[in-house]
This record gives structure tokens, C-alpha cells and sequence, in this order.
């Protein structure tokens, strides 16, 4: 080949290369989650970024504008709402996306409007609350993130992204990464949990699924990390309300796992409700240029959240309309969802000067940017062929047992005399008294958020057991309803137990009503007549099995004191029933672990494990009594609980006894600035700086899934590090009487704290480390981090 020609040769080679870029590209899951450098994925390359530059060149100012606004086609759910004529406005161009639309069919009517009658031709793009399935629903948020499981997490978020994208869909807003330390606030059951690391764990999870590595695909839908910033954060529990946080706590709790979203490619991200620190999210330039965009440096979309920009009116930091859409919209709020503020005027304040073109363009590029990125300009109609009106497909529905099944958190096991109560021998009983509200009612099974989600597709509690053990060993009493029941009920429910080998009470929340968004509690307990329930059939003296139905932890202290199993169930989906009878009878074993601190009271609450320490920690008093002398009460305590909770962070039982034991370290010496170097050069960051190993040993007669996890303590640091962090963890697989060792290698990234002069840092410092069960036991072993 001549030197020319190879000259050519190469250039055509970069160019295909360059142009076939994946749009979304995977990045190594480092695990970095508390860097603020700049995150490393593009939504773009030459050829899209031309296509988008040629047509903002030829888009009015209405054109412009109309991309930014987006309308629910479905019945309005916020204080205010948009017009209702959604194809004319299609027609001239004045929507951008539309969310809600309920198949293929609506989807594709609306897209000819958009594609063949609006001037310019720009494809709708449509949003949906796609949040643990589409059709097929698995467990409830909390649920499936309480299987420690990122595999399982993927696993179930493509499975939506295939469902929802047959439907038209092709933007997600899911998943919510706020941390909840709060189980008053209802929105909790949609999150990972009160745990930065885990939750950005499962947020990468929930990304890598949705978006499959290529956006293009027909069946990859964006994915929204929500709700940016605070959120979960919410004073007293109650939705909507203020946030205080400071930056510290921000940097290391709050945004890491918004941060891993972004970096693992989250196409778009939602600003929030809330005010943070007296500011409104969806008006915070601090977080959503600042943070966002000038130091993370993220390319995607950011769209408000459901007439939040509207609300800036009631905030109180907006007089009108106008001034609403020009704050959020300078903030860096690219896309109003909802209240119209910026159809109305946005086009004027660019006119007036008010919000400048450049700003105008920046937004418009984002939007266009992704609809070309997900191929919409080249497909924009979905092939109403896809969609399953069918029966679900078995891979579906072997999908959603198994994320069930590893959700479940069994709390309690104690049977009489050593022996357990769970799990249930099958051949050795007669009958089995199945009692509550939940055993037999479908519907509640899909949770909150149920969007396309069928009742006539789950299987309950109820028929799974008939199937399992024969009807007529099953002997049900639905023993009165969520909120009420009659006496007869109850006694109805109390005979049958008496009839009855062992009594399977199903209690707890309603999903639909009293978890997810504006279903915030200050009373934890049992609606309605359960206890009185559950206390009469304890009495019977037959052994009682509790199904905890919730989507927050619930104060039950009176169960758990009384009753010999408790397993949380949380709202487990189409598969509920299967994957309860598994766990219940040994063919399957429970393996969730809780994540979020499980409160004894309402008044512990803010309860959570990766809390700082006092000046006069409580260690070595006995808090279950009230305090005796001057030692016992000046310490941070409370007089009439202990402070610990009930069940801590990442605890829950299995079938089988694990014995860990002591944590070994390769290096128990680090130098902080070898750290440092490593921590900020991105080709240092993944360098092992020691190795922490431990063994597990399934001491028990069944197999057994364990998940083991990493903590660490740092002390002598210049800001205050919580009494535990978590750092690692891995499901590991027990056959009885199996001992496996345990390896984590740690990056600089665990030592990382944000320091006094608002920096990440390793500083010199005494760090314990724990590889344990849960965030409450172990024995540590000692690291020094030298100057
Ligand atoms: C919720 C969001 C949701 C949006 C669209 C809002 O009320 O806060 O999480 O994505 O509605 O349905």
C-alpha cells in the first residue's frame, strides 16, 4: 500500500470509528462513587453533534421553546396542569415529549402529528414512570435493593426497558437515587436505602439495564436519576417538605449515588421538589450548574419534576409565571415537565434579554440530543407488534421470582427449644391457617407505582400455597380488611389457627395508599385492627408465622418480642405468591438484608447506622433501663429506649448459622499521599492499596446465600467520619458445612473524606475495618494511614 493510500486507508478507519461509537459507552465499574471529577461518558459524537447543530440552525424561537416542554397525556396529578390539546400543539411544534401515553398505538398516532405535520419534523419523545417493572413487576424499589443484588437490579430493569420500549416508551424516570434515612416519608419504599455506597451500586445497576450499553436500540429506554438533590431528606418525614444539609453531609451521602448514575451513563437526571438549604432544587444553580455541570461535567438532560417549576410560586421565591420559568430555567432546568411555565414564557424572556439565546441553545442541543441518540429521528414509530398482550413470557416471570425471592428479609426465626420455625416442613403438617388482608389480594402485591402492572397477572399468597400444599390444606380466613375488620372476622381468622398446624399471618401497609409519593406516616404501626388481630391469634398458642407487607420499616415491637417468625416481604410483585412459598417452605432460602436501620419507635427516627459519634457515646451503659447514676445518664441516650434500633442496617437471617472469621489485612500501613496520588489520577484509581480478607462457614444443615460486607471506621481525620461506612460487598453462595474465603480488594477511594476545606481527601488517620454480617457486628481489624 502506498504511504497515500495508507495515509487514507487510517482516516477512513478513525472516521468509522469515531462515528460508530456507542453512544453510551460502559464504564468500568470502578466503584467510585466520591469523586466530583468530571465523569467520563458522552451522549454524542461528530456525526449526531452535526445533525443536531444543522437543525438548531434552521428551528424558530417557538420551535426552540417547544422542545423544552413536556405534558402528561394522563389525568394531571399536581396542583396545577397544562393545556389539554396535545395534537395541535404537537402539530406546531410545541412539545417536545410527552408522558404517560398509554401503548404503542397512542404513541405512534401522536408521533405521525409530530414526524408529518410539525414543521421541522422532530419526533416526540415518551416518559414513563417506569419504576420496578413495566408489566411484569418485581419487588417495590426498597425491595429489590434489599437483595444486595446489582446482577438481579439489571436483570429486572432490562426486562422493563423491553416491555416499556414495545410500548412506545423510551425515557424512564427511574431510578430514584435519593437516600432515605426516614421511614415517615413514604417515598422511601422507591428507594435504595439510607446507604451511599450501596445505593450507588444498585443506581448503576438500574442505568446499565434501562440503557443496555446503546441507547439506539429499539429497546433501551433513558434512564432519570431523581430527584436531584435532597430529597429523601425531607424534615419530619413529610413529602414535599424542606431539606437542611450540609455540604459535607451532601457530598458524602446525598450525591454519590447521583453521581455513579451520571458516570454509568444516566441519559437525563430530574431536579427536585424540595428546597435544599432555603434554595428550591429545581432552582438551585449551586447543585444543577455548579455541581452538575461545571464540575461533573454531565452532558445529559435535566428535566424538572412534575410542576416543580410552578412551585417556586409557593416556595416564595417567585412572584409570578414568568419569573418561575426564568429561575428554574437559569438554573440549569433544561425541560419543564408539566406546568407550563415555559410554553407560556420562556420565548419572552429570551426575547427581553431576561434568559440568554446561548442558554436557549444549550437546552434545545441536550433534547435533540438524545432523541437522536435513542434513534428516534431515524425510527421514530414503534412496532405495535411487540407488545405482549399474552400471558407474561416464563423468562419474565423467572425474572421477577428470583428478584422476590432474594428481597425478602427474614427478621426473626425462633422456634422452641433451638429449633426453628422457618422453614416450614411441608410433609409435616396437616393444615396451615393462612390470615390477612394481604393473602389473597392481588392488587396490592404491585405496590406503589404499578404502571402497567396487572392484577389478573399476579399470583397471590393464597393459590401459591393451595398449589403447593393442596386446597384443602390450606384453611383461609382473610381475618378483616387493611383499615378494619369486624369481630366475626377476627374470630373467623382465630378458629382457623385453632384448626390449624402452624397460623401464616399476612399483615401490614396498603401499598397503593399509604406508601410512595404523598403517603407519608407518623404512626408506623399496623392499620386498622391487626394487632388485636395478630395478638388473638398469637394467643392461640400455634406457631405464628408474620408476612410483613410494607414498603417502610413498621415499629412493631410487640410482634417481635411475641411472635416466633417475621420475614418483611415488602410488596413483592406479579410472582408474589411463588416466591413466598418457596422461602416459606425451604425451596428457596432467604437471603435479603435490610437497607435501611429498622426503627424500635417513630421517636428514633432519623435512625441510621453511618452516624457520626458524640463527645459522650453511650458505649458499655445498659440502655434498656432507665439511667441509675450520673454515668449512665450524661451520655447521648435516650431515658426510655435503648438507641439502637431493632434490626440494624444490612441484617437479616437465613436458614443457616454463618461464622465469620477475623478480618485479615495484606497492608496495615498506607501512606496518605501515595493515596491522594492515586485518588486523583484516573489511571491510578482502581490500584489496589490493601487487601482485607475474611472466611465464611455455613455451620447450618441448609444451603444458604450470604452477604458479607465491608465497613470502615477512619478516626483522627479533620471532620468527623461516621462510627461505620460501608465499603464492599459480596453474595457468596453456602452449601452446608462450606467454608469460602472472602477477598475485597480497597481502592484509595474507600479512605476518601470531604474534608474541613471542602475537598476529597485522604488524611492521615486510624481506620478499622469490618467484614461482617451487618453494620452492627464483627470484629474490626486495625489500617494506619501515614503522612
Ligand atoms: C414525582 C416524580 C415522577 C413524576 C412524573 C412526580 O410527582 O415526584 O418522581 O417522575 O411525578 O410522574
Amino acid at each position: 500500500m502506498s504511504s497515500r493510500v495508507f495515509r487514507w486507508f487510517a482516516l477512513l478507519l478513525c472516521l468509522a470509528f469515531l462515528f460508530a461509537l456507542p453512544l453510551v459507552p460502559q464504564s468500568a465499574n470502578s466503584g467510585a462513587i466520591f469523586r466530583n471529577a468530571p465523569i467520563h461518558f458522552s451522549l454524542t459524537n461528530p456525526s449526531l453533534e452535526a445533525k443536531v447543530d444543522a437543525l438548531l440552525r434552521r428551528m424558530t424561537l417557538e420551535e426552540k421553546v417547544g422542545q423544552l416542554v413536556q405534558y402528561t397525556s394522563g389525568a394531571p396529578m399536581g396542583p396545577t396542569r397544562g393545556s389539554e390539546d396535545y395534537p395541535a400543539m404537537v402539530a406546531k411544534g410545541e412539545v417536545g415529549s410527552l408522558f404517560n401515553v398509554a401503548d404503542a398505538r397512542a404513541a405512534n398516532e401522536y408521533q405521525h402529528i409530530a414526524v408529518e405535520k410539525s414543521r421541522l419534523h422532530i419526533p416526540l419523545l415518551f416518559g414513563l414512570d417506569v419504576i420496578h417493572g413495566y408489566r411484569t413487576l418485581g419487588p417495590v424499589p426498597l425491595g429489590l435493593a434489599s437483595t444486595w443484588d446489582p446482577d438481579i437490579v439489571e436483570r429486572s430493569a432490562r426486562l422493563a426497558a423491553e416491555e416499556a420500549s414495545a410500548s412506545g416508551v423510551r425515557w424512564t424516570f427511574s431510578p430514584m437515587v435519593d437516600i432515605s434515612r426516614d421511614p415517615r416519608w413514604g417515598r422511601i419504599v422507591e428507594s435504595a436505602g439510607e446507604d451511599p455506597f450501596l445505593g450507588a451500586a444498585i443506581a448503576r445497576a438500574y442505568v446499565r439495564g434501562y440503557q443496555n450499553g446503546h441507547l439506539d436500540a429499539p429497546n433501551s429506554i433513558a434512564a432519570c436519576a431523581k430527584h436531584f438533590v435532597g430529597y429523601g431528606a425531607a424534615e419530619a418525614g413529610r413529602d414535599y417538605n424542606t431539606t437542611e444539609i450540609s455540604e459535607h453531609t451532601l457530598r458524602e451521602v446525598y450525591l454519590p449515588p447521583f453521581y455513579a448514575a451520571l458516570e454509568e451513563g444516566s441519559a437525563t437526571i430530574m431536579s427536585a421538589f424540595n428546597a435544599l438549604n432555603g434554595v428550591p432544587s429545581t432552582a438551585n444553580p449551586y447543585t444543577l450548574t455548579e455541581i452538575l455541570r461545571n464540575q461533573w461535567k454531565f452532558p445529559g438532560l435535566a428535566v424538572s419534576d412534575y410542576t416543580s417549576v410552578a412551585e417556586l410560586i409557593p416556595h416564595g421565591i417567585a412572584l409570578d409565571g414568568s419569573m418561575a420559568a426564568m429561575r428554574a430555567f437559569s438554573a440549569g432546568v433544561d425541560m419543564d415537565m408539566e406546568s407550563g411555565l415555559y410554553h407560556q414564557h420562556l420565548a419572552e424572556l429570551v426575547k427581553s434579554g431576561k434568559v440568554s439565546e446561548a442558554r436557549l441553545d444549550e437546552a434545545v442541543r441536550r433534547v435533540l440530543r438524545l432523541k437522536f441518540a435513542l434513534g428516534l429521528f431515524d425510527k421514530p414509530y414503534t412496532d405495535e407488534g411487540r407488545e405482549n398482550q399474552g400471558p407474561l413470557p416464563a423468562a419474565s416471570l423467572e425474572v421477577a421470582r428470583r428478584a422476590a425471592e432474594r428481597s425478602f428479609v427474614l427478621l426473626k426465626d425462633e422456634g422452641v427449644e433451638d429449633r426453628l420455625v422457618l422453614p416450614l416442613k411441608k410433609d409435616a403438617l396437616h393444615s396451615v391457617a393462612l390470615i390477612g388482608p394481604f393473602a389473597d389480594d392481588a392488587r396490592e402485591m404491585l405496590g406503589s407505582w404499578e404502571c402497567h402492572g396487572r392484577a389478573s397477572d399476579v399470583i397471590t399468597v393464597k393459590t401459591a400455597l393451595e398449589q403447593k400444599l393442596g386446597a384443602e390444606r390450606v384453611k383461609y380466613a382473610k381475618g378483616g380488611e387493611i383499615r378494619s375488620a369486624t369481630d366475626a372476622q377476627i374470630n373467623e381468622a382465630v378458629a382457623a389457627a385453632r384448626a390449624a398446624d402452624v397460623a401464616i399471618l399476612t399483615l401490614g401497609e396498603s401499598g397503593p395508599e399509604m406508601t410512595g409519593e404523598a403517603s407519608s406516616r407518623a404512626f408506623l404501626d399496623l392499620p386498622g385492627r391487626q394487632q388485636e388481630l395478630l395478638e388473638k391469634v398469637a394467643a392461640t398458642s400455634k406457631p405464628v408465622v408474620v408476612l410483613l407487607f410494607s414498603g417502610r420499616p413498621l415499629t412493631l415491637p410487640w410482634a417481635f418480642a411475641h411472635v416466633p417468625a417475621v420475614m418483611a416481604v415488602w410488596f413483592p410483585g406479579v410472582q408474589a405468591g411463588p416466591a413466598i412459598a418457596n422461602v416459606l417452605f425451604g425451596d428457596g432460602a432467604p437471603s435479603g438484608r435490610l437497607v435501611v436501620s429498622w426503627p424500635r419507635t417513630v421517636g428514633q427516627v432519623p435512625i441510621y447506622y453511618n452516624a457520626l459519634d458524640t463527645g459522650r457515646p453511650a458505649a458499655g451503659v445498659d440502655l434498656t433501663r432507665p439511667p441509675k447514676d450520673a454515668q449512665e445518664k450524661f451520655v447521648s441516650r435516650y431515658i426510655d429506649v435503648p438507641n439502637s434500633p431493632q434490626f440494624p442496617f444490612g441484617f437479616g437471617l437465613s436458614y443457616a448459622r454463618i461464622v465469620y472469621s477475623k478480618p485479615e489485612i495484606s497492608v496495615a500501613q498506607l501512606k496518605a499521599a501515595t493515596m491522594n496520588e492515586q485518588f486523583h489520577n484516573s489511571d491510578a484509581t482502581n490500584k489496589t492499596a490493601t487487601t482485607v480478607a475474611a472466611t465464611v462457614t455455613n455451620k447450618g444443615t441448609v444451603a444458604a446465600e450470604e452477604v458479607v460486607q465491608l465497613y470502615v471506621r477512619l478516626e483522627g481525620t479533620d471532620v468527623e467520619e461516621p462510627v461505620r461506612k460501608l465499603v464492599g460487598f459480596e453474595r457468596v453462595s453456602l452449601a452446608p458445612g462450606e467454608t469460602k474465603p472472602v477477598t475485597f480488594d480497597l481502592t484509595a477511594d474507600a479512605f476518601a473524606v470531604w474534608d474541613m476545606r471542602n475537598e476529597w481527601k485522604i488524611q492521615p488517620s486510624r481506620v478499622h475495618i469490618w467484614i461482617s454480617p451487618d453494620s452492627s457486628q464483627g470484629e474490626p481489624v486495625e489500617l494506619n494511614i501515614v503522612p
